[in-house]
């Protein structure tokens, strides 16, 4: 049987350029080298494309080869790259991309897009769900249509604060203080502030107006950080949910809460929360998942309030490549749940293998 060619994907131009390499390393050291032929493809910070090898990524120094991917020709650049940098396996085997690239320009279906183009397949969900998942306003537009209960928001646009900032500010009243303002478009709490009165507001507003072109105005949730995730694509699966614990003087999971604290947080596998508690947030993950469209994997956060008889469950949002490193909540969820990290990729393969498959044999015009 010839290997699959399994390209690591991995750097980028995003906030989270330090994360993706440490989870690329991880994917690489749990890939299964019977059934799969890795091969590395670093983004640099300013965009660029190399072919680096497995000694670059774990640190050594080293001319990583350029790869003068353009992504201005994307089915000549991609298709050519692939087959010109390591044509032994191109002849023989089949190839899957793995994006282990978070954020923009990588979790949010442009090179999901590029990858379409040059009909690749790849793990995770497509251009579509990428988009989605990836914009928190028309991912709470979409769930709440479906009934899946989120955390009421108030969009702001960039063009409707500049126009009137005190009119377009207006609607949040309603919640009161404190709240939470974000930009739609994000990750890894960038942007992210927990406002406590009004003189905040505006402020906050416009840091996170930085970031996107539109931000959301939320009401602050008491609340514990629920995860869950899930596999699958046409017939999802749910694995047992997982607790954050943030110990961080921020009050919430702030970007040093995740990153610079290293105290800031802690895991609990599984979440110390009632079986039944534990099976709804497994159906609404699973919904989640349908509703936005997604496929082969992603991480489902909610918030479960802290307090109440029958504390309130909010999806609060999803991620479509969820962090991947060795300490990552989506791998270790799944190993609590009997699937070793190694079975995770092998899995996550072939759905990319069969998802592209099934879109292989579709009709695409008359
Ligand atoms: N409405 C809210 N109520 C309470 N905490 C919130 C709210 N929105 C965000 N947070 C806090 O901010 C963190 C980051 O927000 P999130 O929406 O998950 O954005 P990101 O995509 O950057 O992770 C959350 O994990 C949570 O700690
Ligand atoms: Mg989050």
């Amino acid at each position: 049987m010839s290997k699959t060619r399994v390209v690591i994907l991995f750097g980028g131009r995003s906030a989270e350029h330090e994360i993706s390499l440490l989870s690329a390393r991880n994917v690489l050291n749990a890939l299964d080298r019977d059934r799969f032929e890795p091969m590395l493809i670093g983004i640099d910070r300013r965009g660029q494309w190399h072919l680096e090898s497995e000694r670059t990524l774990a640190g050594a120094t080293g001319n990583p080869r350029g790869l003068a991917l353009d992504p201005a020709a994307p089915a000549v650049g991609v298709e050519a790259a692939l087959v010109q940098s390591a044509p032994a396996a191109a002849e023989s085997g089949d190839t899957v991309v793995f994006p282990v690239l978070h954020g923009t320009f990588g979790e949010d279906g442009t090179v999901q897009g590029l990858l379409d183009l040059a009909d690749v397949g790849y793990v995770g969900a497509g251009v579509l769900g990428s988009a989605v998942g990836m914009d928190k306003e028309v991912a709470k537009r979409l769930l709440r249509d479906a009934g899946i209960p989120i955390v009421d928001f108030v969009l702001v646009t960039a063009a409707g604060f500049a126009r009137d900032a005190q009119a377009a500010l207006a609607p949040a009243a309603r919640f009161g203080f404190p709240v939470f303002v974000k930009p739609s478009n994000a990750g890894s709490s960038v942007g992210v502030t927990r406002v406590r009165d009004g003189d905040g507001l505006g402020p906050a507003v416009r840091a996170a107006l930085q970031f996107d072109r539109k931000v959301l105005i939320e009401r602050a949730v008491d609340a514990r950080e629920i995860e869950c995730a899930v596999l699958g694509n046409d017939d999802p699966q749910a694995s047992i949910p997982g607790e954050i614990l943030v110990h961080h003087p921020d009050g919430f999971y702030s970007y040093d809460a995740k990153y610079v604290d290293a105290a800031g947080s802690s895991w609990k596998i599984p979440a110390d929360i009632p079986p039944a508690t534990a099976a709804r947030v497994q159906e609404l993950a699973v919904r989640t998942f349908r509703t936005l469209e997604l496929s082969g994997m992603a991480r489902v956060d909610f918030f479960l309030e802290k307090t109440g008889p029958s504390p309130a469950l909010y999806v609060n949002e999803v991620n479509t490549i969820p962090g991947f490193t060795a300490v990552s909540m989506y791998p270790k969820m799944w190993e609590a749940s009997g699937l070793s990290q190694k079975a995770l990729l092998t899995r996550l393969i072939e759905l990319a293998l069969e998802r592209r498959n099934a879109r292989r044999v579709l009709k695409t015009g008359t």
